[in-house]
């Protein structure tokens, strides 16, 4: 693996944004991005055995069996365009998986958006996600131009399958059961870097951006531009 190769895990509850952050970090950064929620839901779409089982549990709002998404991150991270560096959405989310990617590729940073349960909730319920591109929408706080339309390519709106009361309440428990005791294992390691993240979207970025470089010293690589001769 490159040594200079970027990896940054986004985690935090449910609806603390960490898709919505992803996006801004890809084109700050210039490194692309992967959701592994949005990896295992392609993988739900086919009509094999892995793909019914896939769909049953996330219904559920339970994790997928590890064999899934470490796969689906290690293939993700071989492609061309992860070169230089990745940005992972929604994993690790257990000690296994955490072992697992630091055997493959130690994370630069581990960045963690906190916000309450009570916030998840209320944001998640009025969530919209764009069926063709997967982009994020807020009836409240991020409406597209034009109602129900994606304002990137004009596909539909739609409320996601788990965002329904009972699998919120599941994926928060695991959340705190899960994934909290990977984030204590990033504090060990002197990776993690949390971010408030019940302020303005811009703002989340911004404290993002700042920590990495404050705590990491990791910034944007400038473009030098070549002067005419
Ligand atoms: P996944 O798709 O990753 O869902 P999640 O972790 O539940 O996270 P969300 O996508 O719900 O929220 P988010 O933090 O990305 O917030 P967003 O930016 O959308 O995973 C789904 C399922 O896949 C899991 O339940 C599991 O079954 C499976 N899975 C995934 N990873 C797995 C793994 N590693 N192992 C096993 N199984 C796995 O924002 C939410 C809303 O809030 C949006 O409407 C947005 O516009 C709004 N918003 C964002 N930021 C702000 C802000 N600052 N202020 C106000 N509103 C905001």
């Amino acid at each position: 693996m490159n040594p200079k190769f970027m990896l940054f895990v986004l985690l935090g509850p449910q609806g603390s944004g960490k898709g919505t952050q992803a996006e801004y970090l890809e084109d700050h950064f210039s490194i692309p991005t992967f959701s592994v929620g949005a990896g295992l839901r392609e993988e739900a779409k086919k009509k094999t055995r892995a793909g019914k089982e896939i769909r049953a549990i996330m219904a559920k709002g339970m994790l997928v069996p590890n064999e899934y998404s470490v796969g689906l991150v290690k293939k993700r991270m071989k492609a061309k365009d992860a070169k230089r560096g990745l940005i992972i959405d929604g994993f690790p989310r257990d000690l296994d998986q955490a072992k697992a990617l630091e055997a493959v590729a130690p994370a630069s940073a581990a960045i963690i958006i906190e916000i309450r349960d009570k916030e998840s909730i209320e944001r998640l319920a009025n969530r919209l996600v764009c069926e063709t591109c997967g982009m994020n929408y807020n009836t409240k706080t991020r409406k597209p131009v034009v109602k129900g339309i994606c304002d990137k390519d004009g596909g539909k709106l739609k409320h996601r399958a788990d965002d329904e009361p009972l699998a919120i309440k599941k994926r928060l428990e695991i959340y705190h059961k899960e994934t909290e005791p990977v984030i204590a294992l990033y504090k060990k390691m002197k990776k993690a870097l949390f971010i408030e993240g019940e302020q303005p979207i811009i703002e989340v970025h911004e404290d993002i951006v700042a920590g990495l470089k404050e705590q990491f010293a990791i910034e944007k690589v400038r473009k030098t531009t070549k002067k005419k001769k």
